[in-house]
């Protein structure tokens, strides 16, 4: 690289695909010359990787561009890509007049050359679906050096009435078997011992040979894996294949993100969500029984076109029940295009219930986790070291196979490595602990 080499900086929102979708970008770009930064200010090209999820989601994007504008060096390529830019397309080419690339999630191949023709002044979109589309000879630039993001699938095929994510991301594809383990070697020898497997629905994985379960067997016996998770999976989806796999493959950690998003069959229903109240708690059960120390965490709406007093007390009652680690909450955000917002206009649920119904489910939420943390103070776990903690003061921040996040004394040097802790206060939520040192195994008696 010569200092004439173009910078690219990019902005992700959203999951953790569009994580790994702007790794997979940035190693496209580093291919064809470029030296990725992580300042907007003096980049020659800049990307912002969308979220469509909620319209929080994007209008945060849309301010975010207009101080982008105002910010960036004369002439810089600015480019949206991601859901956002697949669910508008040429409405962003409209709005923003400093955009000139808008890709969507099956088009990045073509960015290198999208940008060349914005260097000549045009302005493009590549929104079109690639079900052939896995990027399998990009080299991701990664951000992280703990756990890898590893893609196994990508689109959607479910039908969720409030969902956006079909629309933008297209029918569902699993990449072959082999290539996921071979990306999972390669991070291996970069020194990662931590996976993490991508895909909408991602215990559906079937490459047309191969199902989630020897997906999880093939990645576990790679050599140097220490530890793997996936997300997101679908609650009723997981067969006794999958379970028997996860509780014998040691890797396979001890933790399930489980979108549950109502506890009411009736929602449930309206959402088309394939099982009903009764189908998730039987899954819960299924998935307990064959992983041993199990946590769970979930994702929730409230607020979903229908949804009365007595279906959110049903709610209350799952996540009572069921005893979620955490839970992301969301209320019902209406994306145009999708089925749910088509119903009934008596159906909505004003805003004021909708944020009452958080409050207290959040509420809820707190209680148990806190109560369950409590109870945890003074237990023993492995730990991987992940990073330097955000409130600083010597601390890393590391997590335990069954997802704590636990803040312990340390500096960068502790990154990456595996360390027995004890944990000796919380906050309700995260943990702190102490490195328990090992005593030498006693020599064996003669
Ligand atoms: N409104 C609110 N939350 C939504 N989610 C998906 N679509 C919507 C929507 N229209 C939530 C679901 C999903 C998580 C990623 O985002 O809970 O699991």
């Amino acid at each position: 690289m010569t200092d004439t080499s173009p910078t690219v900086y990019v902005e992700t929102y959203g999951c953790q695909m569009n994580v790994s979708d702007s790794e997979l970008m940035l190693g496209n770009l580093a291919a064809h010359g470029y030296v990725a930064v992580d300042h907007p200010d003096g980049a020659d090209v800049i990307l912002v990787n969308t979220c469509a999820i909620r319209e929080h989601a994007e209008t945060r994007v849309i301010g975010r561009l207009g101080e982008l504008r105002r910010n960036m060096k004369p002439g810089a390529i600015v480019g949206v890509t991601g859901c956002m830019a697949q669910r508008l397309g040429p409405q962003l080419l409209e709005k923003a007049k400093h955009v000139s690339v808008v890709i969507g999630p099956d088009g990045y191949r073509a960015l290198p050359a999208l940008i060349d023709g914005a260097r000549r002044g045009e302005r493009a979109i590549a929104t079109t679906f690639d079900l052939e589309e896995h990027y399998e000879d990009f080299t991701p630039r990664r951000f992280d050096k703990v756990k890898a993001w590893i893609p196994v699938q990508r689109g959607c095929d479910y039908k969720c009435t409030y969902c956006i994510v079909p629309t933008t991301r297209g029918p569902e594809r699993s990449r072959k078997l082999l290539d996921v383990v071979r990306e999972t070697e390669a991070v291996v020898a970069e020194g990662m011992s931590e996976v993490v497997l991508l895909g909408q629905t991602v215990n559906s994985y079937d490459d047309g040979e191969f199902d989630f379960a020897d997906l999880l067997r093939a990645v576990g016996r790679v050599d140097g894996v220490r530890r793997i998770r996936f997300t997101s999976p679908y609650p009723n989806d997981f067969t006794d294949r999958v379970i028997a796999a996860m509780g014998e493959v040691d890797a396979v950690c001890e933790h399930v993100h489980l979108p549950m998003q109502s506890g009411s069959s009736r929602v449930l229903k309206r959402m088309l969500r394939r099982y009903n109240r009764e189908g998730f708690i039987e899954s819960v059960a299924k998935l307990r029984a064959g992983i041993p120390g199990l946590s769970l965490t979930t994702d929730v709406i409230v607020g979903f076109p229908g949804e009365t007093d007595e279906d959110f007390e049903e709610t209350l009652d799952v996540v009572r029940e069921v005893g979620f680690a955490e839970a992301f909450t969301f209320k019902f955000s209406p994306r145009a295009g999708t089925p749910a917002t088509r119903m009934p206009a008596e159906l909505t649920v004003s805003d004021e219930v909708a944020s009452e119904r958080l409050a207290r489910l959040v509420d809820t939420i707190r209680t148990i986790a806190r109560a369950a943390n409590m109870r945890e103070l003074g237990r023993r776990y492995e730990v991987l070291v992940e990073k330097e903690a955000r409130r600083g003061g010597d601390l890393v921040q590391a997590r335990t196979r069954d997802f704590k996040t636990v803040l312990i004394p340390g500096d960068a040097a502790l990154i990456g490595r595996y360390l027995n802790v004890e944990l000796t206060g919380t906050t309700g939520s995260t943990f702190t602990g102490q490195i328990v040192r090992e005593r030498q195994p006693l020599p064996m008696a003669g």
